[in-house]
């Protein structure tokens, strides 16, 4: 089907989800292909960033997060995590006032402190730079560990029962998610995994439970606006049940 077709019918069909995560999977075994190092795929993987998120803008949709780096990742070799951050960096630096225009809200999960007191300047500036605007919410899951995160929670959860802020019976979902990185954000109603692997790799453990899972073979440097669609036109042909018939 042609792409515009696709896009049109999508819009037709209204049920959009709302929170949309993607794991952009596949950048290395891109490059690996053409015999290029593996920072040209994290180059390539760039490119398709900006499409998604112009494709995420054209539909309306709320909210799009992009696992970007894992805690995971750090133990990655020393040239290949340098690569990364400073694509990161002058990426956000380069892309800013494009957000600004087409209202873009640049936000991040994760631990961005341990990042580099200059890049984690660049990331607060665009932050703050792109808080008022309205449009698509722009997530980037930076440093970000799904098993971390739910720790980092009952560390604070425990400091607030010690000091009498909640009492531990007034813990329920609602409240324990107050504590975490995504704090405010809908859960995931979609996750889709470039490149094939059939895994979660430590992704918002918690907020997937009830998450679509969408797993593409194609490589995310190759990923285009039509397997964008492609994957949303799935999610709006599903039956969500939560547990009920
Ligand atoms: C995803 O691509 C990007 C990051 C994890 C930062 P990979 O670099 O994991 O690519 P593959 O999986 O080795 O192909
Ligand atoms: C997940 O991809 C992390 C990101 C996309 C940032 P990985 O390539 O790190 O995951 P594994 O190692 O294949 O599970
Ligand atoms: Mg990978």
């Amino acid at each position: 089907m042609a792409e515009e077709d696709l896009k049109s019918k999508i819009i037709k069909k209204g049920n959009l989800p709302r929170h949309i995560a993607i794991i952009m999977d596949g950048n290395g075994r891109w490059a690996r292909k053409r015999g290029l190092p593996r920072i040209a795929g994290h180059r390539a993987g760039v490119k398709t960033v900006k499409r998604i998120v112009e494709a995420a803008s054209g539909l309306k949709i709320s909210i799009l997060t992009l696992f970007t780096f894992s805690t995971e990742n750090w133990q990655r070799p020393r040239e290949e995590v340098s690569a990364i951050m400073n694509l990161l960096y002058q990426t956000t630096k380069r892309e800013l006032s494009e957000l600004e225009k087409n209202n873009v809200k640049l936000i991040t999960t994760g631990n961005i402190e341990e990042l580099s007191s200059t890049r984690k300047e660049i990331l607060k500036k665009a932050i703050q730079r792109t808080k008022d605007n309205t449009g698509l919410v722009l997530n980037l899951a930076l440093n970000y560990s799904g098993r971390s995160e739910i720790l980092d929670a009952i560390r604070k959860i425990s400091v607030d029962i010690c000091s009498g802020v909640i009492k531990p019976e007034d813990l329920d979902e609602g409240l324990f998610s107050s504590y975490l990185y995504t704090k405010g954000l809908p859960d995931p109603d979609l996750l889709i995994r470039t490149s094939g692997e059939m895994r979660i790799s430590n992704f918002m453990l918690w907020q997937t439970s009830y998450t679509e899972l969408y797993v593409t073979p194609v490589l995310w440097p190759d990923f285009t606006d039509d397997d964008f669609y492609q994957a949303i036109w799935a999610y709006q042909n599903r039956q969500r049940r939560f547990g009920k018939i």
